[in-house]
């Protein structure tokens, strides 16, 4: 099994990331031969500061690192040191009809709000389908506001398959389960553009900080409380394990609780949980070759698969 995904790099990732997407994508790692990268040609449809995509790119590979992806079982990469994935972009380009890409939700969310739309956003899902289809995936694991891109994908595919002779494998998506959605601090879903996220490498005051303006209702301290309506409860879930879910759903119920407990136990509980992930976060920060070995390493070898699925591509159409 060939697995596949791209992470955006567009800020600092988050629990609802984490719980969503990475952790899912680190334990595939095991499963098959997957191929992870940074999609920085993407990110150029919404992030046009130079500096700041730099530094985003950064971020996420560390984050990756840190949180256990190994670049002995999965290759890492990023999306333009791979010029074949353009390339084929290109050529897909040619088979896509434009009905397809009007139809993507996510197009179409962005220019419901007023964005006015660049070329690049409207074939992103083309790029998406060079990304997926240059390293022959068969799974392409994905949250699943990415479904319909995958769906697309596997359009394009089959109608360069129909048109020139069998050229690429027809992918699947698979759609990772959802950790629930997680909740925000205000409890809406939890995203960086709705400014309620909360950081994974977040330590110290600033997560302190953080947690402490989850919002909670004004209930009295003695007064019982529904778990499932609040927003401490909700996250604390997520990490905890069933017995001290089990517990806190207790004293929640019985009244008597304040909920800066629960907030300071969702503190602890996030510094158990990403403690060793942040140590190698602070340490792989200092060795930014290190980095850059793992990224160039994974890259060479992208770049040998994709070598081979472009001149499929090409001789099937007649640029040989
Ligand atoms: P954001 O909404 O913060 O911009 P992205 O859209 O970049 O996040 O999310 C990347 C992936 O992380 C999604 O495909 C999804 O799988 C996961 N994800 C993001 N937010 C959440 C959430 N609140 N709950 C569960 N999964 C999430
Ligand atoms: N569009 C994906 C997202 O925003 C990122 C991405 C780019 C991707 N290319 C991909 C995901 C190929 C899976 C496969 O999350």
């Amino acid at each position: 099994m060939r697995i596949l995904s791209g992470i955006q790099p567009s800020g600092k990732l988050h629990l609802g990331n984490y719980l969503g997407a990475i952790k899912q994508h680190i334990e595939l790692q095991d499963k098959g031969e997957a191929f992870y990268f940074i999609a920085d040609f993407h990110a150029l449809t919404t992030v046009k500061d130079p500096a700041l995509l730099r530094e985003h790119i950064k971020d996420v590979a560390l984050d990756y690192l840190a949180l256990g992806l190994d670049p002995s079982k999965a290759t890492f990469y990023r999306q333009s040191d791979i010029p074949q994935v353009p390339e084929l972009a290109w050529l897909l380009t040619t088979v896509t009809p434009m009905g397809l890409l009007e139809r993507c939700h996510s197009y179409k969310d962005k220019l419901a709000k007023g964005i006015s739309p660049d070329h690049g956003l409207f074939a992103y899902p083309v790029l998406m389908a060079a990304d997926i289809l240059i390293v022959d995936a068969n799974v392409v694991p994905v949250g699943k506001d990415q479904k319909q891109h995958v769906e697309v994908t596997r359009d394009i595919a089959m109608k360069f398959n129909n048109l020139y002779g069998e050229t690429f494998v027809v992918p699947e998506e698979r759609i990772l389960p959802e950790a629930g959605v997680v909740p925000g601090i205000d409890g809406q879903k939890m995203s960086k553009s709705y400014g309620n996220d909360i950081g994974i490498f977040l330590e110290g005051k600033a997560l302190r900080e953080r947690v402490m303006a989850i919002v909670t209702d004004s209930a009295p301290v003695e007064a019982p409380k529904d778990p499932d309506a609040n927003n401490v409860f909700n996250l604390l879930k997520l990490f905890a394990s069933k017995e001290e879910t089990a517990e806190w759903r207790e004293r929640f119920l019985k009244g008597g609780l304040k909920y800066s407990e629960a907030k300071k136990r969702l503190i602890a509980i996030l510094d158990e949980t990403f403690h060793g992930a942040r140590e190698r976060r602070k340490d792989l920060a200092k060795r930014p070759d290190v980095i850059q070995d793992i990224l160039k390493t994974g890259a060479e070898r992208a770049r040998g698969v994709a070598a081979k699925t472009l001149a499929r591509a090409r001789q099937a159409c007649g640029i040989d």
